[in-house]
């Protein structure tokens, strides 16, 4: 892969860039290298919001398209005109709860999206062959399964043992896209990261749920007894992560990112809480905690992921400068002053989905 310091600027395709991890990441390239042309190719889901990237609308070097991963004829099109190089691919069904209630769509985008994005790349690519040309495909922790306390931290030959319909439908497109370096030598790129956390995330994941629960006087469900723990990932240095991969990482790699920073999940709604009560001035419900509730479990619940990021701090010089009091902090503030952000995504769609879940999840 070219370094960072060597000249031509890249052309990326980025997909999924109006989601969570996204749009992050194309703030942070599109200021890290702003000669570098970004297009964003997002099917706007319920996942997707144009508004995450508006600050970036006049730039000349940034472009937005609204379609499908699926459909071959606009990815073809894109490749071809933009001159793309680099595709950096975000887009996905991500949500564990949403793939119990329906799977299909998680089939669908993420493996026949990957695939139909890989048949295209390789058939640009093939021709020409150029070498610093690259496909990263972001994966994720879950596509290894659940640990045990005592078990050492997921490695990049762990093997996968996908549990949920939205993890198995990950490691369904890490093995098309392994295939296709294998195969054809196409440059891929796979990196598997733990859970994210920071700002645009969308209200339904733990984090900004009880954020925004907690703003609305709405109960705090924690799934069974709160004991599951996470590796949770600031995403600003998920973002440089993938930066340093495209930049220096080895076609045909797997590196695995985390955040050092494993936590039960029933901590960290008490730390949430507690960040709740000293920076929020008019809750509904004080002291935060109140709210807790215990509700049933999640099928299937991984007890434990946890990340062992040695390859890439030692291979690629990565490390996370972001603990986790100091994330949660930023992020709490962030979903305290962009309440215009998150109120409108509450929507009949977003009610219907929440009485869905919490519905099956009900009280113990
Ligand atoms: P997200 O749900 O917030 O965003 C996904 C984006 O993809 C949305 O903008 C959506 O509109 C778009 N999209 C969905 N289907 C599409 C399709 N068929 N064609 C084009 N665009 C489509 O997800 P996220 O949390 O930002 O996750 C991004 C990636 O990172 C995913 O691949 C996910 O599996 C992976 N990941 C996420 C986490 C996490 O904690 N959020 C952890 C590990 C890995
Ligand atoms: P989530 O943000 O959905 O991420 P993932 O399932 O991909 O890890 O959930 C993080 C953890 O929080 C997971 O163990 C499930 C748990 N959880 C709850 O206890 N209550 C909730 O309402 C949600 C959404 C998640």
């Amino acid at each position: 892969m070219r370094s960072e310091s060597s000249a031509l600027p890249r052309r990326l395709l980025v997909t999924g860039g109006a989601g969570f991890i996204g749009s992050n990441f194309v703030h942070y390239w599109c200021n890290a290298y702003p000669n570098d042309r970004v297009v964003v190719l997002d099917a706007l889901t319920y996942a997707g919001n144009k508004r995450n990237l508006a600050a970036l609308d006049r730039q000349e070097n940034f472009r937005f398209v609204q379609g499908d991963i699926c459909d071959r004829a606009l990815i073809d099109q894109l490749l071809q005109t933009e001159n793309i190089d680099t595709i950096a691919h975000f887009a996905a069904e991500s949500h564990v709860d949403r793939s119990i209630l329906g799977p299909a769509a998680f089939v669908q985008t993420n493996i026949v999206g990957t695939f139909t994005l890989l048949e295209a790349f390789r058939q640009y690519w093939e021709p020409k062959k150029t070498a610093n040309y690259c496909f990263l495909h972001v994966s994720t922790d879950e596509v290894y399964g659940s640990l045990s306390p005592s078990d050492p931290a997921f490695t990049e030959t762990t093997p996968y043992a996908p549990n949920s319909p939205y993890s198995a439908s990950k490691a369904g497109s890490d093995h098309l896209v392994r295939a296709y370096y294998h195969t054809y030598g196409l440059p891929t790129l796979i990196t598997n990261c733990s859970n994210n956390y920071g700002p645009y995330q969308f209200p339904e994941k733990l984090i900004p749920l009880m954020c925004i629960n907690s703003l609305i006087g709405k109960q705090l469900p924690v799934y069974g007894d709160g004991q599951n723990v996470r590796d949770w990932l600031y995403v600003g240095d998920h973002c440089s992560a993938i930066d340093v991969v495209i930049h220096r990482g080895v076609a045909g790699e797997t590196y695995n990112i985390g955040g050092n920073n494993e936590v039960k999940n029933i901590d960290l709604v008490q730390m949430l809480c507690q960040l709740m009560d000293e920076l929020a001035p008019q809750l509904p419900v004080r002291p935060c905690d109140k709210l807790i509730t215990f509700v049933k479990d999640r099928p299937g619940h991984d007890r434990r992921y946890a990340i062992n990021s040695t390859k890439i701090k030692t291979q690629l010089s990565w490390t996370p400068t972001v603990d986790i009091q100091t994330g949660l902090r930023q992020t709490v503030e962030w979903y305290l002053t962009h309440r215009d952000w998150w109120e409108p995504l509450l929507s009949k769609e977003y009610q219907e989905y929440y009485r869905q879940v919490y519905t099956q999840t009900s009280e113990l």
